[in-house]
C-alpha cells in the first residue's frame, strides 16, 4: 500500500519553533503516531508499503527527527498550494499497483481498526473517512444524493447556506486507486474561494467517471481530531492517556485513578499490579505480578520484579529491580542500576550504575555510585561512595554482609571486604579488610577541667 502523510502546513497557532507534527502526544511526535498506525495497517494487508511524508514548513527539522527511519520517504512541497497539490508532490513515489491512503500528520489518534474499515469499505474504489459533528463549522461537508451516495465534498468557504447545514464532514483521511488518483490530481484547478488545489475535489471527479465513493463514518470524533493549537494538543493528550489507561486496566492493572495516569512509552503489567495516582511512565517499563507503585513516581525504562513495592515520590530511570524489593519513598535510581531480590532502597538514597545483590539495604540518605555491592550489605545512613575524583570515576566493591556506619565516606577505587564494618564517620581511602572493624576518624578526646569562656564585663 502507498501511504501519503500531509505535514507541510505551518501550524501558526501552535506559536512554536517546533514544526507542528513534531509536537508530542503520549511522548511521541504526532507524525510518529500516524506513520506507526498506517504502517501497521499496511503490514496487515500484505504487499509492499511505501510511506511518503509531504513536508514544507520546518522541513529540515522534520526530516532530521526521522532520519533513522529508512522506511519513510520525504518530499518537499514548496510553496504550499493546498492538499491536492501536496499529494501531487508525492505522486512520483507511489506504486500504481496498490491503493494510496492519505492521512494528515496532525491527526495522530486515528485507530488502525478505523483505517481497516475505510480500506475494506472502499475496496478498489475511493473511500473517504467522515464524521458527524455537532458543530461542523470550518470543515469540508460531505454532499450525498437522495440515496445516500457521496457526490462531492464542498469546503466551508465554498459552501452554500444549505450545504453549511450538513453535519457530516470530511476528516481528510481518504483512500483511492493510485493510477486514477494521479489522473484526477493532474486535473485539479484552484478556481475556488481559497485559490487552492483541493484534494477533496477528486471525489467529484471519481463520481463523474462512475467510480464509487464510499463515505465511511468514524466510530467516534476523538480519533479524527486534528491539532492546530496547544489547547487541542492538550485535549488529544487526554484522549491518548484515557486510551492508555484503559489498555493497562484491560491487561489487569488496578489504577487508583485512570485520569491521573500518564504513559509516554510502553508499559507491560503482570497480574495484580497496583498503580497509585500521578505516576508517569516513560520509555519501556515492565511491572511483574503484584508490583505496587506509590503515588507521584516517575519511572523510565525499568523492569521491576514480582511483588516489589515502590513507595511514593520515587524517580527511577534505567533500573532493573528484582522481586520483593522495597524502594522509596523519595528514592532515585539512575541508569544501569541493578537491584537483586529483596533489596531495600530508602528515602533520599541515590543509586547510579551499581549492582546490589540479594537482601542489601541502603535505607537513608546515601549515595551509591559505580559500586558492586554483595549480599546482605547494610549501607548506613549518610554513607557516600565517593566515586569521582574530579576528573575520573572509579569503582567500589563491597563484599557480602559488610556494614558501613553512618556518615562514612568510601573513597573510590576501594574494596570493602566481606563482613567488614566501617565505623560511623569514617573516611576510608584504602582497602577495608574483611571481617574487621575499621575506623578512620579523629579519636574522641575529653579535656578534663576545661572551662567554657565567659563574656567580659
Ligand atoms: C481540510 C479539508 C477539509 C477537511 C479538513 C479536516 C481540503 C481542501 N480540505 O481542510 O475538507 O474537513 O481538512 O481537518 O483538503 N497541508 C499540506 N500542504 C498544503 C495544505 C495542507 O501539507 O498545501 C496539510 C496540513 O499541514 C494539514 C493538512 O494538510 O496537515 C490539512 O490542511 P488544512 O489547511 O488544515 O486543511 P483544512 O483547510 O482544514
Ligand atoms: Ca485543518
Amino acid at each position: 500500500m502507498n501511504i501519503v502523510i500531509l505535514a507541510a502546513g505551518l501550524g501558526k497557532r501552535m506559536r512554536s519553533r517546533l514544526p507542528k507534527v513534531l509536537h508530542c502526544v503520549a511522548g511521541r511526535p504526532m507524525l510518529d503516531h500516524v506513520i506507526g498506525t498506517a504502517q501497521a495497517v499496511a503490514a496487515g494487508r500484505g504487499g509492499p508499503t511505501r510511506t511518503v511524508v509531504v513536508i514544507g514548513h520546518g522541513a529540515e527539522q522534520v526530516r532530521r527527527a526521522f532520519s533513522d527511519r529508512g522506511d519513510v520517504d520525504f518530499v518537499l512541497q514548496q510553496p504550499q498550494l493546498g492538499t491536492g497539490h501536496a499529494v501531487a508532490q508525492a505522486v512520483p513515489r507511489l506504486d500504481e499497483a496498490w491503493p494510496t491512503l492519505v492521512l494528515y500528520g496532525d491527526v495522530p489518534l486515528v485507530r488502525a481498526e478505523t483505517l481497516q474499515r475505510l480500506l475494506d469499505g472502499a475496496g478498489s474504489a475511493v473511500g473517504v473517512l467522515t464524521v458527524r459533528l455537532a458543530d461542523p463549522t470550518g470543515y469540508g461537508r460531505i454532499v450525498r444524493d437522495w440515496h445516500g451516495n457521496v457526490l462531492r465534498i464542498v469546503e466551508q468557504k465554498d459552501a452554500s447556506d444549505d450545504e453549511k447545514q450538513i453535519d457530516e464532514v470530511n476528516t481528510g483521511i481518504l483512500v483511492a486507486p493510485t493510477g486514477k488518483l494521479k489522473a484526477w490530481l493532474a486535473r485539479l484547478s484552484n478556481d475556488n474561494a481559497q485559490q487552492e488545489y483541493y484534494l477533496t475535489d477528486v471525489v467529484a471527479q471519481a463520481v463523474a467517471e462512475g467510480v464509487r465513493v464510499a463515505g465511511i463514518a468514524a466510530a467516534d470524533a476523538d480519533e479524527t481530531l486534528g491539532v492546530n493549537s496547544k489547547a487541542q494538543l492538550a485535549q488529544l493528550e487526554r484522549v491518548a492517556q484515557a486510551r492508555a489507561a484503559a489498555a493497562v486496566m484491560d491487561a489487569g492493572a488496578t489504577l487508583a485513578d485512570p485520569a491521573r495516569f500518564d504513559l509516554r512509552g510502553e508499559l507491560t503489567v503482570g497480574a495484580d499490579v497496583f498503580i497509585d495516582v500521578n505516576c508517569v511512565f516513560e520509555g519501556r517499563v515492565s511491572l511483574a505480578d503484584g508490583v505496587r507503585i506509590g503515588p507521584n513516581c516517575v519511572i523510565r525504562d525499568c523492569a521491576i520484579g514480582s511483588r516489589t513495592e515502590v513507595q511514593g515520590f520515587c524517580h527511577l530511570d534505567g533500573a532493573t529491580i528484582g522481586a520483593n524489593a522495597r524502594i522509596g519513598p523519595f528514592a532515585r535510581l539512575r541508569p544501569t542500576t541493578t537491584l537483586a531480590d529483596e533489596v531495600h532502597i530508602g528515602n533520599f538514597v541515590e543509586v547510579k550504575n551499581s549492582q546490589l545483590a540479594d537482601g542489601s539495604k541502603a535505607n537513608h540518605l546515601a549515595y551509591v555510585g559505580d559500586a558492586t555491592v554483595g549480599r546482605n550489605v547494610n549501607i548506613g545512613a549518610g554513607t557516600i561512595v565517593a566515586n569521582y575524583d574530579g576528573a575520573n570515576k572509579h569503582r567500589t566493591v563491597i563484599g557480602d554482609d559488610a556494614h558501613t556506619g553512618s556518615n562514612s565516606v568510601l573513597v573510590a577505587p576501594i574494596t570493602v571486604g566481606a563482613g567488614a564494618t566501617v565505623g560511623a564517620g569514617s573516611t576510608v581511602t584504602r582497602e577495608v579488610p574483611a571481617g574487621q572493624l575499621t575506623v578512620a576518624r579523629a579519636k574522641q578526646v575529653t579535656i578534663r577541667g576545661w572551662k567554657r569562656p565567659v563574656k567580659k564585663k
